[in-house]
C-alpha cells in the first residue's frame, strides 16, 4: 500500500504556504496510523516549478522551497523508523530548461556535444521556420519551441521541460549515478515518470495523427512505447539490483497487453494500471479491468496495482458524482456544474477503496483519498497554476483542482495546512472533510481506510499468500462480488437497486446496511 504525497499540497512546515519535508515529518505518525508501506514523493528536486515538479534544474538537490537534502536524508530515516519506505520520483524523460545541461546546450554551437544530449533540429520550410515534425506537446500546441540561432528543440510537454537524447551516453551514465545518489541515501527506489516515451524514432518521423485525442496505437507513435525502451529499463534495473530489496515502478501510459513487457523480470517490479482512472461507476467495465490486471501481472509473475487518483486526473469521488458520457477533465471548465451528485460520488468512492483494497495487488492511494477529498473544480480561473491552462490556450482546466493542499483541520486560514495561506485556495466543503473531524468520526472515510489497511494487513500477515486469483461470484449484471483465495469476499453494488448479501459476516462496509442488503454505491467486506 503505497501513499502518493504532492510535496507541496502535503503540509506546511513554515507556513509560506507550500508544503515542505518538514510538514511531511511532522505527519508521518498520521502515515503510519493510516497503515501504509510506503510513501511515494512527487518530486522534491530543485526545480522552477513550471510543471509542479516535473521540471528538474539539479536532481541532487532538494528544491529551497521544500527544505534541504539533509533534512530530506532525515526524512527518509525518520520514515523507516515509522515502518515507512520512501519512493521517489525520477523524471528522465525531460530536465527543467534551467538544468544546466540545457543552459549549456543554448550557449553552444548548433552541432555541439551539449546540444546533442536533447533533440536540437533545424526546421522545415523557408529558413527553417517549421517544426521540424507534427509531433504535438501533451499539454498542446507543437511539441517543439525555437531557439534564438534560429533551431528547435523538442519538449513533449511544456517548453520549459526539454527532452533528453537517451541515444546519448551521457544521459543514461547521469541518471545511473542519480539512481544511486538516492539509494545510498535509503531511497526504497523510484517512480519513474513518463516510462512509456523517452526514447525517439531515428529521423524523427511525423506522428502522422493527433496522438493526445486518446484514438491508435501509441506503439505506432514515433516516440511513445517503443521497443528500444527495454534496454533503458534493464540498465535500471542493474543499477537497483546493486541493492537490497528496491524497486521501480513505471508510469507506463500504454494499453494493457503492452504492459506485461515492462514487467519482465529483469525490468519494472511494477507497472501503474491507469485503466480504472477512466472507467465509468460501471461493474462490466471494472470487472474486464480486473480481470485484464490480474492477468496481464500473473503472466509475467508480478503483481497488479490498483490506482484511483492522483495528481494528474480528476479526484474519483467527483468522477463517480458525473453522468456517464461527461468527460470529467473537460467538465471542470466547461459544465454544466450542477450536474454533479457529489454525495453519490463521495459514497462511491469509499466503495471503490473497499472494492480496490480487497484486490490482489498494491494499491497506491492518492494523498487526500482517503479523507474522501472531492476535486476542487470551483477553482478560480486567476490561481491557475497547471501550464496545461496555458498550453491549451485556455481550453483545459487543468490538474489544479487535484492538489489543492489538504485540510488537517477544520479551521485557521488554510485548515490547518500551515500557519499561514495556502498556495492554491481550499474549497469550503474541505473544512468538515478535514482529518481532524474524521478522526473523532466513526463513519469517517478516514477511519474506513484505516480499518480496510489493518483487515488488509492483518489478513496477509496470518493468512496464505494472496496469489492474485479471485473467484467471481455471481449476484448479478451490476453486482462485483468475488472470493480471494484466503476466503475474504468483496461485494460491490454498482446499481440501482440493493443486493441480497451472501451468508457472513459483515467484516466492513462503505455505508450502512440495511438488514442483510447492500444498497447501491456501496461495497462490502465478508468474512
Ligand atoms: C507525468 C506526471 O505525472 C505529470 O504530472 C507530469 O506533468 C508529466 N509526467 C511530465 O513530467
Amino acid at each position: 500500500m503505497v501513499y502518493q504525497i504532492y510535496v507541496r499540497s502535503f503540509a506546511d512546515g513554515n507556513g509560506d504556504g507550500t508544503g515542505d519535508i518538514a510538514g511531511m515529518r511532522s505527519r508521518l505518525g498520521y502515515l503510519r496510523d493510516l497503515g501504509i508501506d510506503a510513501v511515494w514523493i512527487n518530486p522534491w528536486y530543485r526545480s522552477p516549478l513550471h510543471d509542479g515538479g516535473y521540471d528538474v534544474a539539479d536532481y541532487r538537490e532538494i528544491n529551497d522551497q521544500f527544505g534541504t537534502t539533509a533534512e530530506a536524508e532525515a526524512f527518509i530515516a525518520d520514515a523507516a523508523d515509522h515502518g515507512i519506505r520512501v519512493l521517489l520520483d525520477l523524471v528522465p524523460n525531460h530536465t527543467s530548461a534551467d538544468h544546466v545541461w540545457f543552459v549549456e546546450a543554448l550557449a553552444s554551437a548548433r552541432d555541439s556535444d551539449a546540444r546533442a544530449r536533447y533533440h536540437f533540429l533545424d526546421g522545415r520550410g523557408p529558413d527553417g521556420a517549421e517544426p521540424p515534425n507534427d509531433w504535438q506537446s501533451v499539454f498542446g500546441g507543437s511539441a517543439w519551441s525555437r531557439v534564438a540561432d534560429g533551431q528547435w528543440y523538442l519538449h513533449l510537454f511544456d517548453e520549459s521541460q526539454p527532452d533528453v537524447n537517451w541515444d546519448h551516453p551521457d544521459v543514461a551514465d547521469e541518471f545511473d549515478a542519480v539512481m544511486r545518489f538516492w539509494l545510498d541515501r535509503g531511497a526504497a527506489g523510484f517512480r519513474i515518470d513518463v516510462a512509456h516515451s523517452l526514447t525517439k524514432a531515428p529521423g524523427y518521423p511525423d506522428a502522422g495523427l493527433d496522438v493526445n485525442d486518446g484514438k491508435g496505437t501509441l506503439h505506432a507513435v514515433p516516440y511513445l512505447d517503443r521497443d528500444d525502451l527495454h534496454p533503458i529499463a534493464r540498465r535500471w534495473r542493474r543499477v537497483l539490483d546493486e541493492y537490497d530489496d528496491r524497486m521501480m515502478v513505471a508510469e507506463a501510459w500504454v494499453a494493457a497487453e503492452r504492459r506485461p513487457l515492462y514487467l519482465r523480470p529483469d525490468e519494472y517490479h511494477q507497472a501503474f494500471d491507469f485503466d480504472l482512472l477512466s472507467a465509468p461507476w460501471d461493474a462490466t467495465q471494472f470487472r474486464g479491468i480486473i480481470d485484464d490486471s490480474l492477468r496481464a501481472a500473473d503472466a509475467v509473475g508480478s503483481n497488479s496495482t490498483w490506482v484511483l487518483s492522483n495528481h494528474d486526473v480528476v479526484r474519483h469521488a467527483t468522477r463517480y458524482g458525473l453522468p456517464p458520457g461527461i468527460e470529467p477533465a473537460l467538465w471542470l471548465l466547461d459544465g454544466p456544474h450542477d450536474l454533479l451528485e457529489a454525495e453519490r460520488g463521495a459514497r462511491r468512492a469509499r466503495a471503490a477503496a473497499l472494492l480496490t483494497l480487497a484486490l490482489p495487488g498494491s494499491m497506491y492511494v492518492y494523498q487526500g483519498d482517503e479523507l474522501g477529498l472531492p476535486e476542487a473544480w470551483e477553482l478560480p480561473l486567476d490561481v491557475l497554476q497547471d501550464p496545461i491552462w496555458h498550453d491549451s490556450d485556455h481550453t483545459v482546466k487543468g490538474r489544479d483542482g487535484c492538489r489543492v493542499p489538504i485540510p488537517w483541520e477544520s479551521t485557521g486560514p488554510s485548515l490547518g495546512f500551515g500557519e499561514g495561506g495556502a498556495w492554491l485556495p481550499q474549497p469550503p466543503t474541505f473544512a468538515g472533510l478535514a482529518a481532524s473531524v474524521q478522526e473523532t468520526d466513526p463513519n469517517s472515510t478516514l477511519l474506513l481506510y484505516r480499518r480496510a489497511l489493518e483487515l488488509r494487513r492483518e489478513r496477509l500477515r496470518s493468512g496464505p499468500d494472496l496469489d492474485g486469483v479471485v473467484v467471481w461470484l455471481d449476484l448479478g449484471a451490476d453486482v462485483l462480488a468475488f472470493e480471494r483465495s484466503d476466503g475474504l469476499r468483496c461485494v460491490a453494488n454498482m446499481g440501482d437497486e440493493s443486493v441480497t448479501l451472501p451468508k457472513g459476516e459483515v467484516l466492513l462496509a462503505s455505508g450502512p446496511i440495511v438488514g442483510h442488503h447492500l444498497p447501491p454505491d456501496a461495497a462490502v467486506w465478508l468474512g
